[in-house]
């Protein structure tokens, strides 16, 4: 029951909606030749297969959860990426790359499990020296954020905010009208009930603090150490 009820619920359809974010910090690139990319914590995949429709490129996908990586390998197939992008189960504490081995690395929801400064020096070894890291992380701190960025080798190229209700409009509104509706069709089923609960609570948890979760786009480009140049 639980997989089928999960493609009913069909999340991905709802971040969907944040695709144009993506596409929005993408532009704000300069053109770049065939990059290789690297998107940590790349989840079911629904920023990377934008990176790639965007993108000449090819990209490294990781994740630490398989069954996410799982779903984002079906979604290569269906969109014949197989040649572009490759998932890799692998924590983002144990990235193993060679040193300057992306021209951009795409790190959307993630940045915070490791914490926004160690994420932006740890990462900074994998890019190549003007490299460009696109962050997408909440809103919280952001002028001690902005602080960091250069102290840890980057350039600020840009940054934005999503609009303020872009997470109840594009998201928890639509996912919580499926859930209404799949708790109807699923009424005599407990176990379903209680996977839908889980949803509810999450979406109840946002109607409590809905200012927590504004988020922001980070465009940052790498710059050559000590010189502060690129
Ligand atoms: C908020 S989701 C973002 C997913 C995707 N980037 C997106 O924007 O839709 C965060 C992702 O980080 C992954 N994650 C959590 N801990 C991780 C770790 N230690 N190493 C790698 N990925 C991790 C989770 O499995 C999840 O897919």
């Amino acid at each position: 029951m639980s997989k089928d009820l999960l493609y009913e619920i069909n999340q991905d359809q709802f971040r969907e909606g944040f695709n144009k974010y993506t596409r929005k910090a993408f532009q704000m690139l300069p053109e770049l030749d065939k990059p290789r990319i690297l998107d940590i914590g790349c989840g079911s995949g629904v920023p990377t297969i934008e990176l790639a429709r965007l993108s000449d490129g090819e990209i490294i996908a990781i994740d630490i959860d398989q069954s996410l990586l799982d779903i984002l390998d079906r979604k290569i197939e269906e969109e014949g990426f197989q040649n572009r992008i490759k998932t890799m189960k692998c924590s983002l504490f144990e990235i193993d790359f060679p040193n300057e081995s992306f021209d951009i690395i795409w790190a959307e929801g993630s940045i915070s499990i490791i914490g926004f400064e160690k994420g932006l020096k740890e990462w900074n070894r994998l890019l190549k020296i003007g490299g460009f890291l696109v962050v997408h992380d909440d809103a919280k701190n952001l002028s001690n954020k902005l602080k960091k960025i250069p102290i840890c080798d980057y350039k600020l190229v840009n940054y934005f905010l999503l609009p303020e209700d872009a997470w109840w409009t594009e998201y928890y509104e639509p996912l919580e009208n499926r859930i209404k509706k799949l708790r109807d069709k699923y009424r005599y089923d407990p176990e379903a009930l209680e996977l839908l609960k889980k949803y509810q609570d999450e979406i109840d948890t946002f109607k409590r603090n809905p200012q927590d979760y504004g988020s922001v786009f980070y465009i940052m480009q790498k710059l050559k150490p000590e010189t502060n140049k690129i």
